[in-house]
């Protein structure tokens, strides 16, 4: 199929390029020149395991250019609307400046039979707004909503083979030519067995809104088991691992530690609160408040462990953060717990060094106040205390005796409980999980 993918951010350069793995000849477009002509010449503007690769095969076989002219998505059958919805300045609501400006845009190239598809994540109620002014100004294309629930740093294969499809299309005959038009798209992954689910926009909206929200809610309900642990002494590692061994539970998305941060969680349950609000069910959702309290809770705590790890004052005290992407095999620094602490600590009087493999150049823009340092064992040297903060594999195989040879004191806390807490005590170190006597 020809295919136009407007956005071309962490989803949409992802979306665009796997698209064109599965056989379809696809226009990448997106209004930052800059990132277009990196990614016209195979370079991933930013960090995603396996993306540069499939760039370089992709572009190679002429089914993929990238454009910065809205006017090159003319001849697409489908397009995809890949653009961000970032928390708005000041309020809890997304801002949805971008979907609206590119969806308007879009207007002008559609041609009669076109089906648009948005992908990004949005206040219930969006597809039926857009639906009615494409009813008025293009009648003969029709709109589907069909969320995106890829994970950074497993983006590409999240994308070519999706544990399932959500289509959110109209009733009658536009919807069953939406369906038609994303079976096609989508007939690879389909017929090696991913599921799909047909529903109305609203229901489609609210899958991605309820299912970010049920990953944050597992993160906060084991962090406030981490807070019980903590004043009892108990283990929120075995903890976990006995309760996610009830298949009804599940292990996954149980690891306490620093909280959860990124482009998508953070504001998509706040910007669901706000939705919530405005349709007058925001009891519905007041839960998702102690969620977030919980979340950033998490950061302060941290900043605490730390302050008692050193001896009670932060006043001039040598920390160094490893780890600043909001989680590992991502540069992506959007909401990152770590910088966060790093920052907090900063304020407080410690001298702060933070390190990471990918995320340097982003953290720096966020906060250019703190100290960076590009290698590992350089940025440890002469700490007083090392924060593990993001689990890069590079930090989660550090030996006590090569860290010793580096610091100044033998501190060590352990924000995401992934070093082996008997082996760094018997190498002579203070450590310190979370959650965990
Ligand atoms: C998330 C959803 O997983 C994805 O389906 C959706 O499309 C976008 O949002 P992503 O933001 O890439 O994806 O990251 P994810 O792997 O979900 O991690 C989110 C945050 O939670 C990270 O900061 C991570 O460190 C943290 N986390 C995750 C925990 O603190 N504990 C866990 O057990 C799991």
């Amino acid at each position: 199929m020809r295919i136009s993918v407007i956005g071309c951010g962490y989803l949409g350069a992802v979306h665009a390029a796997c698209m064109a793995k599965l056989g379809h000849d696809v226009v990448g477009i997106d209004v930052d020149a800059r990132k277009i002509d990196e990614l016209q010449a195979g370079r991933a503007p930013f960090f995603e395991p396996a993306l540069p690769e499939l760039l370089e095969e992709v572009l190679a076989t002429g089914r993929l250019k990238f454009t910065s002219s809205m006017a090159d998505a003319k001849g697409a059958e489908v397009h995809f609307l890949c653009v961000g919805t970032p928390q708005r300045k000041g309020e809890y609501a997304a801002d949805m400046q971008y979907v609206d400006s590119a969806f308007m845009s879009l207007l002008d190239s559609l041609e009669p039979g076109n089906v648009v598809v948005g992908k990004s994540t949005v206040p219930v109620g969006t597809a039926a707004r857009l639906a009615d002014i494409l009813a008025a100004r293009r009648p003969d294309a029709v709109l589907a909503w069909n969320p995106e629930f890829l994970r950074e740093g497993f983006a590409v294969k999240d994308t070519l083979s999706p544990d399932r499809f959500v289509y959110g299309v109209p009733h009658g005959e536009g919807g069953s030519r939406a369906t038609s038009a994303l079976d096609e798209v989508y007939s690879t992954p389909l017929s090696l067995g991913t599921r799909r689910l047909v529903a109305d926009y609203g229901t489609a909206e609210l899958v991605k809104a309820a299912a970010n929200s049920f990953l944050a809610t597992k993160i906060s309900f084991i962090n406030a088991m981490a807070e019980v642990c903590e004043v009892t002494g108990a283990d929120v590692t075995v903890l976990a691992d006995a309760i996610g061994m009830d298949e009804r539970i599940g292990r996954t998305f149980l690891n306490a530690g620093i909280g959860f941060g990124g482009g998508c969680l953070p504001k998509d349950i706040r910007a669901f609160m706000a939705r919530a609000g405005e349709l007058g069910a925001d009891q519905a959702l007041t839960f998702l408040r102690e969620v977030d309290d919980i979340n950033v809770r998490r950061r302060i705590r941290v900043v605490e462990l730390t302050r008692r790890l050193v001896g009670g004052s932060l006043l001039g005290k040598r920390i160094t953060v490893l780890g600043a992407a909001f989680k590992p095999n991502s540069d992506d620094v959007r909401d990152s717990p770590a910088l966060n602490i790093a920052a907090q600590l900063q304020l407080q009087g410690a001298e702060v060094t933070v390190t990471d493999p990918q995320a340097i150049t982003g953290a720096q823009a966020r906060f250019p106040e703190l100290a960076y340092e590009r290698d590992t064992s350089a940025a440890m040297s002469s700490a007083d205390a090392l924060l593990l903060l993001t689990e890069w594999e590079e930090y989660k195989a550090l030996t006590p005796h090569h860290a010793a040879s580096l610091v100044r004191t033998k501190n060590i806390l352990d924000g995401r409980n992934v070093l082996d807490r008997d082996m760094w005590r018997a190498g002579g170190w203070n450590y310190k999980g979370i959650g965990r006597p």
